[in-house]
């Protein structure tokens, strides 16, 4: 069955990227590319993934070579971007749960990636469609930056493992967060 899972590098602090949308925090770290939560076994069971303006338009301006995922990608945004050459890219805007719908058929029974940011996932999560977090948890603090994930959620840690620097870390999404009396 398709699950829907958000898989990330984040920051100790939870920021995804800094308040100039740098990963220059991340590409430091030392990583296993064979170890725990590695991206190639990762993308291998993904068929369909979706991205918010800012992350598709930081891969166009900081990947070298060609568009990275064969995958069909959905990105949300309320502009008028151009598709990449040499990637299947589809435009959406406003509600996710028509657009997970298309994501999941595409997917045809392989997963889907939601690659970010934060408040996509999180939008993701709130209309029940999102099942898991992969977090690859790196050593730094930012202090401030862009959230890892944009509302109150529950999650149920299942496994933490090393993988070099980090701490990959794999989360159930439970819900919204509870309201304790406290
Ligand atoms: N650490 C990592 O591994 C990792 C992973 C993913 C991303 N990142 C980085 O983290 C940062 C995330 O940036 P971000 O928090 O701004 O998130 P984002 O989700 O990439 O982009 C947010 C933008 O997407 C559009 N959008 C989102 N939801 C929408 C909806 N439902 N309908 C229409 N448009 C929608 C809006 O853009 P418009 O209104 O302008 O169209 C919104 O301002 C980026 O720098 C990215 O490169 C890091």
């Amino acid at each position: 069955m398709t699950s829907t899972v958000f898989y990330t590098a984040t920051t100790l602090d939870g920021y995804l990227a800094d308040d100039n949308d740098s990963l220059h925090w991340l590409f430091k770290q030392e990583q296993d590319d064979n170890g725990a939560l590695s991206y190639d076994e990762f993308i291998a069971d993904i068929g369909a993934i979706c991205m918010g303006a800012t992350t598709y338009e930081w891969v166009l301006e900081h990947n070298d070579g060609p568009w990275p995922y064969t995958q069909p990608c959905w990105v949300f945004t309320h502009r008028d971007l151009k598709p990449v050459d040499g990637g299947d890219i589809r435009f959406a805007q406003g509600d996710v749960a028509p657009v997970h719908a298309e994501m999941a058929a595409a997917a045809g029974g392989k997963d889907v990636w939601v690659v970010g940011g934060g408040g996509l996932a999180a939008d993701f999560a709130q209309a029940g469609l999102l099942q898991r977090l992969l977090l690859m948890i790196a050593p730094v603090t930012l202090g401030s930056g862009r959230p890892l994930f944009a509302r109150p959620f529950d999650l149920r840690l299942v496994e933490v493992v090393r993988n070099g620097a980090f701490m990959a870390a794999t989360y159930d999404v439970v819900g919204p967060l509870a309201q304790s009396e406290a």
